[in-house]
């Protein structure tokens, strides 16, 4: 089993590049199911989670290959089958993205639910509530969710759920209508940049999509759509993540290639937290005062301050001078970095969904335990700067959703190793 063994003391300095996002690449690989031809795409990262993205496109008929430009090129060659099974699925939960595609273009799906993960329950009712309102027919057939229609048909849709709105649901019902007859406004649409870029991915092959990035997207349907090249857009939960690597480590760093305009919120609490970001040609610069400001933060859906950088938050104002809170408003329970940090001299608090953040002087390096995905990457940003080393085990978490980050903190003089057991 491999782990992570980080010293800290470093100051981050230098230039990283951003990959392509996780959270967009994933979608749209699904999307290709919909397309007729090849479909090539730039800037896909390579990650655990695209690699069981292409497993599972392969069993469902896909063919898949990267050219030595690193571009994936992929092409469906054979759609009898329609089964997501539950082996993949509870792997990897965007593999629900299969669904919206598999109905409009196969007439049929069959997804495994997918089941709850260390964030916490992962429902999909929003995403059944929204195909069936395009009229598809639903059946639960053990623990795999059963749809089928000769024919979507266009409609008004209203898509918000209990945290507002959900992004893959939107994603999957914007797949769908792509191919429905008529016209489908989707009110309550999620607006992540992820969205939008899977809405310019089909656009590019021919669907009708505006409104994209708003809460109301407008879907004409269409006959058909051609395969088409596309790069995807950088990963703004990876940019987030190193600028707070650079602000817990008071370093001097530049983004290559990140989007300063896909992190409004984040760029707002840092800067009043003494984080000081500049935009510059290739990105984005960041640097930090000593001191860091205690502060509020509440998660919600885009433009919102995002959930997937919350764990990477609480570790930065573990270190502030004075008492910050943070409040989770899209995963309740998306709190088991919690008490990771506390092993490593934090002092949190958990009230419900909010976690109370008495900073302290500094975190004391130790083994702790990955959780999920972003959890993972707070540890190791929490390890840059404790005293001494910190051992975090389960780095498969974090693969999912970095490419190469040793590499990339390497890179920028941390002192970080891949180890294993
Ligand atoms: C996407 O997950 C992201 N994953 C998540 O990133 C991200 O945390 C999340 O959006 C919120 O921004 C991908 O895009 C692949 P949701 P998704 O549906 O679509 C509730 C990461 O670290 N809900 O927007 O699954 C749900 O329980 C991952 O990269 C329903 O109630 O999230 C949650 O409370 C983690 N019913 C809220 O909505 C539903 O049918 C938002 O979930 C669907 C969701």
């Amino acid at each position: 089993m491999q782990y992570f063994e980080v010293t800290g003391g470093q100051r981050l300095k230098g230039k990283v590049t951003i990959s392509g996002a996780k959270n967009s690449a994933l979608p749209i690989m699904a999307a290709c199911m919909l397309v007729d031809g090849e479909t090539s795409l730039h800037n896909v990262p390579d990650l655990a989670d695209v690699r069981l993205m292409i497993d599972l496109l392969a069993r469902l008929g896909v063919k898949s290959h990267r050219d030595d430009d690193g571009v994936l090129h992929l092409e469906v060659r054979d759609e009898k089958n329609v089964h997501a099974e539950y082996g993949l699925v509870s792997k990897m939960r965007a593999s629900v993205c299969v669904m919206g595609p598999l109905l409009a273009k196969r007439k049929r799906a069959q997804v495994s639910m997918p089941g709850g993960c260390a964030i916490g329950d992962r429902p999909i009712g929003l995403h059944i509530q929204g195909l069936t309102a395009l009229g598809a027919e639903f059946e639960l057939r053990n623990g795999d969710v059963c749809l089928q229609s000769k024919q979507l048909i266009g409609r008004e849709i209203f898509l918000g759920g209990p945290f507002g709105a959900s992004v893959t649901a939107t994603a999957n019902v914007i797949m769908a209508a792509t191919l429905a007859t008529g016209r489908t406004v989707i009110e309550s649409a999620a607006c992540e940049p992820e969205i939008v870029d899977l809405a310019e991915f089909l656009n590019a092959s021919g669907a009708r999509i505006t409104g994209q990035g708003t809460p109301i997207v407008t879907i004409d349907g269409v006959d058909s759509l051609k395969g088409t090249t596309h790069h995807v857009t950088p990963d703004r939960i990876e940019a987030g993540t190193f600028i707070i690597a650079a602000a817990i480590t008071n370093g001097d760093v530049e983004l290559v290639n990140a989007k300063p305009e896909h992190l409004g919120a984040v760029i707002d609490r840092l800067q009043r937290i003494g984080v000081i970001i500049e935009r510059c040609k290739a990105g984005m610069m960041v640097s930090s005062s000593r001191r860091l400001e205690p502060v509020d933060i509440t998660t919600q859906p885009y433009p919102g301050f995002p959930t997937d950088l919350q764990a990477q938050a609480m570790a930065l104002l573990s270190l502030a001078d004075g008492n910050s809170t943070i409040t989770e408003k899209i995963f309740p329970d998306r709190f088991m970095h919690v008490g990771e940090l506390n092993r490593m001299g934090a002092k949190l608090r958990k009230e419900g969904p909010t976690v109370i953040i008495e900073g302290v002087k500094n975190l004391i390096g130790a083994p702790v335990m990955a959780s999920d995905l972003r959890a993972s990457a707070a540890l190791v940003l929490a390890g840059l700067v404790a005293t001494g080393t910190t051992q975090i085990r389960r780095t498969y978490h974090i693969d999912r959703g970095y490419e190469r980050i040793e590499e990339k903190l390497t890179g920028l003089g941390a002192n970080i190793r891949r180890l294993s057991e």
